[in-house]
């Protein structure tokens, strides 16, 4: 099970100590992985604040290349020079901001394997797609396009554009039908368990619904992980509901 928290271009210096003084005082399981992807500028600073907690720090993107004339990029080496272990390549802010497109983001996360990141690959529809029946097509197309050839150190986040930060998410059954159909994707190239996480609107009030869901590995987390009250009852739904099933 594994519970994300993308903190986007959110909380400062001041705010980041305060979440950590949280996290200081939180006990941990040791059967639920926990990432936080902080602002780049920050993950040293919040490395030196939790760097004896069980929390994995990870960078939000990362360049294609490891080095070179790339004004304001961020290299994966270094990414795990200051200490990440996972990176998020093709969030669909980078997609539709910054042009990312599928060629691109398959080469980003092949140079983060490269430099050795966990990748999390995020996939989602827009809404227009979905509802003209074309989700399961759409990231189908996605997934083929994207993936690297390398899937030691990969995740998939299904990330419905619709969904994020909108407090809208897709039905259970809509959920279930393409984590399973992703998984399947995967399959045919390797005969191997990714695991598949879900986000877009993950709250409090939805995650037991959320984590309930066949073949949903875990969640990634926007806005409600930038409080870290909200962050940690999240992480402790996830284990309440592992000790249960
Ligand atoms: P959200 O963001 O939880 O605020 O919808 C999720 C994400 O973009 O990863």
């Amino acid at each position: 099970m594994f519970i994300a928290a993308n903190w986007k271009m959110n909380l400062d210096k001041k705010s980041i100590s305060e979440y950590a003084k949280f996290l200081q005082k939180f006990k941990f399981s040791d059967k639920v992985e926990t990432c936080i992807f902080p602002p780049t500028i920050y993950i040293d600073y919040l490395h030196s604040l939790i760097n004896d907690l069980p929390i994995s720090i990870g960078g939000q993107n990362c360049h294609y290349k490891t080095s070179g004339a790339f004004t304001g990029e961020i290299s994966p080496n270094f990414l795990r020079d200051t200490g990440c272990k996972y990176v998020i390549i093709g969030h669909s802010e980078r997609r539709i901001i910054n042009n990312e497109n599928n060629a691109e983001i398959k080469l980003r996360a092949e140079a983060a394997l490269n430099s050795s990141l966990k990748v999390i690959l995020c996939v989602g529809e827009t809404l227009i797609d979905r509802q003209e029946g074309k989700a399961l097509q759409f990231i189908e197309k996605q997934i083929n396009d994207c993936l690297p050839d390398n899937y030691e150190n990969l995740l998939i986040a299904y990330e419905p554009i619709w969904s994020i930060g909108t407090g809208k998410i897709p039905s259970v059954f809509e959920i279930e039908e393409m984590h399973t159909h992703i998984k399947k994707i995967i399959n045919k190239f390797v005969n191997k368990k990714i695991n598949v996480i879900y986000g877009g609107s993950v709250n409090i009030k939805n995650i037991n619904e959320i984590l309930d869901i066949t073949n949903v590995d875990g969640v990634l987390v926007g806005g409600a992980s930038l409080k870290a009250k909200d962050f940690l009852a999240i992480y402790s739904a996830a284990v309440k509901y592992l000790n249960i099933s």
